[in-house]
C-alpha cells in the first residue's frame, strides 16, 4: 500500500499528487503502535489518579457531582460541556500537574552543542525534561503551595476555568514542551473529561470511597510514584 501525499495540492485533486513513498506499511504499523503505546497507559493511569483524588476527598467529589448534575444532568456528556464544567476541568488539570504520569517525559538527543545555564550540553547528549519536578517546584515562582492538591488554582475569581497556556502558566507541562510535545494532548483531555463525567453520572447514588487494602492507598499523598497502584 502507498499513500498519496496531498500536502499543498488538495487530496483528491488528481494528477498533481505524488506518492508518499516514505509512508510504507511497516512505518504506518509503527505509527499506529506508537499512538496506542503512548496513549493507553498514560490516559489509564491518569484516570486512576482522578479516581483516587475524588475518592479521598468527599468534598471534591461532591463539587464534581454537583457541577455535572447542574450543567449536564442525565444526558450523555459532550465535548462542549467542557466549557460549562469549570470545576471538572480544573480538577483534571490539577491531577495532571500534581501526579504527572510521565514525570521525566521522553529522552531527546541534543542536535547541536548547546548550553543551559552553566551546563554544557554536547551534541548527541540525551536530555530529559524533569517536568514532574517543574510542575511541583516550590520556589514560589510559578506555583503557590505546589504540594497541595488544589483544583481551585485553575479557577478565576468567578470560578471560571483558566486553561493553562504557555503564556499564563509556563510551568504547566504535563504533555511535555517544544516541538515533540505530546500529539495526543487534546484527545487525552477530551477522553478524561468524557469518561470522568459519565462515570460520575452513572454512580450518582453512591459515594466513591476506597479502603486501603486492595493494593491502593486511599490517601494519594502517601505515594510519590507514577501510578497510584502499589506493585
Ligand atoms: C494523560 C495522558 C497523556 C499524557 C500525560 C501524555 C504525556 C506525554 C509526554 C510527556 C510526552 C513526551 C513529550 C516530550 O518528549 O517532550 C508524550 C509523547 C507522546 N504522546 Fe502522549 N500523553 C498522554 C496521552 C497520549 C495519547 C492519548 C496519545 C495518542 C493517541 C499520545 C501520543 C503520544 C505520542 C505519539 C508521543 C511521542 C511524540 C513525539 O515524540 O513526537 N499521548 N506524551
Amino acid at each position: 500500500m502507498a499513500l498519496r501525499d496531498g500536502v499543498g495540492q488538495g487530496v483528491g485533486s488528481g494528477s498533481k499528487q505524488s506518492l508518499a513513498n516514505y509512508l510504507t506499511d511497516d512505518k504506518l504499523g509503527l505509527i499506529v503502535f506508537d499512538l496506542i503505546f503512548a496513549g493507553i497507559d498514560t490516559s489509564y493511569t491518569t484516570f486512576l489518579w482522578l479516581l483516587l483524588f475524588l475518592s479521598s476527598d468527599l468534598m471534591v467529589q461532591k463539587k464534581l457531582r454537583n457541577e455535572i448534575s447542574d450543567k449536564i444532568g442525565d444526558r450523555l456528556p459532550t465535548l462542549d460541556d467542557r466549557h460549562r464544567c469549570h470545576y471538572v476541568m480544573a480538577f483534571i488539570s490539577e491531577t495532571l500537574r500534581f501526579r504527572n504520569v510521565v514525570p521525566v517525559a521522553v529522552p531527546h538527543n541534543a542536535i547541536v552543542d548547546s548550553k543551559i545555564g552553566d551546563y554544557k550540553i554536547p551534541k548527541n547528549m540525551s536530555v530529559c525534561v524533569y517536568q514532574g519536578f517543574i510542575m511541583r517546584n516550590d520556589s514560589n515562582k510559578y506555583w503557590t503551595n505546589p504540594n497541595d492538591f488544589k483544583p481551585e488554582r485553575f479557577l478565576d475569581s468567578d470560578n471560571h476555568y483558566m486553561r493553562p497556556t504557555s503564556r499564563s502558566q509556563p510551568a504547566f507541562i504535563p504533555f511535555g514542551i517544544g516541538r515533540r510535545v505530546c500529539i495526543g494532548e487534546k484527545l487525552a483531555i477530551a477522553d478524561l473529561f468524557l469518561v470522568l463525567t459519565r462515570f460520575l453520572q452513572s454512580t450518582q447514588n453512591y459515594d466513591i470511597v476506597l479502603d486501603s487494602h486492595q493494593g491502593l492507598d486511599a490517601d494519594p499523598n502517601n505515594t510519590d510514584s507514577i501510578s497510584p497502584i502499589n506493585h
